[in-house]
């Protein structure tokens, strides 16, 4: 997710899924000036060993850019690379890109196209079902990708017209995934771990995505993996967040960002993670989300209500 699983928040991650760590995809890598690799794609296209096989995502309009750069995140290492045809920003699908391509499936079959006649790693591709209610083409997107070798493809069932609004609509995507030749992952609102069950049980699909609901909670993985094997979901404490934003703290500063932005990335996460402990907000709006220096922050946090032995409560609605 842009803005938000770059790779300290990933580690973190990783770190508190144990042994069940998710497969990571990147922050989508825009592919709109000449040279692909840019300060800021070769940010974040930075993986660790231990998210191997890793997979890059990019997104654009044009097909001869986004070939040189799926070959590009190849070289650098990408196990897997996919294409992004699911971005509901202005900026991006106006200009054709993202969700952009929903409207324009010559171009999308052109795309995958172009990068299949370079690449030797798998091609991926991330959609949603069409650009409005009235211009569903989720059944031509799946014919186009198989046509043109995609390996696997991600279905966010929402419209791009719908943005993060109202429910992904898992019936189009069990419908998508029953005519498929090719592996189909869901996506869209799998906030916890009894959902991710009923998703994978009900609908068809070989994988489940997760987005808004691992910055709420970044143990979902690790819940969903012990649901999947039978078990119950492992509860969080209070102290085990406290524990969480320490560390993330420190995979920040291991990262090389400046002060003031790790001070932002962990008001960001905490604010977020905080919502499932609602006794501890009055305290932790008051004081932690105050604080003006990362030291502050921390002295602030470890103090604050949060540390009292709750159990991280869910489900908990999810906001983008
Ligand atoms: C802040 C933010 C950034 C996102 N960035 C990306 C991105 O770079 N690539 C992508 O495929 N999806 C991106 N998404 C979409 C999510 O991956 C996901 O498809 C969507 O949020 C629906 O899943 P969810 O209900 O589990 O959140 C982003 C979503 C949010 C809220």
């Amino acid at each position: 997710m842009h803005g938000v699983t770059d790779l300290p928040f990933r580690r973190l991650i990783r770190e508190l899924s144990g042994a069940h760590a998710p497969f990571f995809v990147s922050e989508f890598l825009s592919t709109g000036s000449s040279v692909f690799l840019t300060p800021s794609n070769l940010r974040a296209i930075r993986f660790c060993k231990e998210e191997e096989p890793f997979c890059a995502q990019i997104f654009g309009h044009n097909a001869e850019r986004l070939a040189s750069a799926a070959l590009q995140a190849q070289e650098l290492g990408a196990a897997f690379v996919e294409l992004n045809a699911g971005c509901p920003a202005p900026k991006v699908a106006n200009k054709g890109s993202g969700s952009g391509l929903l409207r324009d499936l010559p171009n999308l079959q052109k795309i995958l196209h172009s990068i299949k006649n370079v690449l030797k790693v798998p091609l991926f591709l991330k959609c949603r079902l069409g650009w409005d209610e009235s211009s569903i083409v989720i059944n031509e997107i799946l014919e186009i990708a198989e046509g043109c070798g995609v390996e696997q493809l991600t279905v966010h069932g929402r419209t791009k017209v719908q943005g993060y609004k109202g429910s992904a609509n898992w019936n189009a995507i069990g419908e998508v995934a029953a005519k498929a030749k090719i592996p189909v992952i869901g996506n869209g609102d799998i906030n916890n771990a009894e959902i991710a069950m009923e998703r994978i049980k009900n609908y068809g699909v070989k994988g489940i995505s997760v987005g808004r609901a691992a910055l709420h909670n970044p143990w979902i993985f690790l819940q969903i993996a012990n649901a999947m094997e039978g078990r119950e979901p492992a509860e969080i404490t209070g102290s085990q967040v406290c524990h969480a934003i320490f560390r993330y703290e420190e995979l920040l500063r291991e990262d090389n960002l400046r002060a003031g932005q790790i001070l932002g990335r962990l008001k960001q996460i905490s604010a977020r993670l905080c919502l499932g402990f609602n006794a501890a907000m009055p305290d932790f709006r008051l004081k932690v989300l105050r604080s003006e220096n990362c030291q502050d922050f921390l002295d602030n946090f470890s103090s604050s209500a949060i540390l009292s032995p709750n159990v991280f409560s869910l489900p908990y609605a999810v906001g983008s």
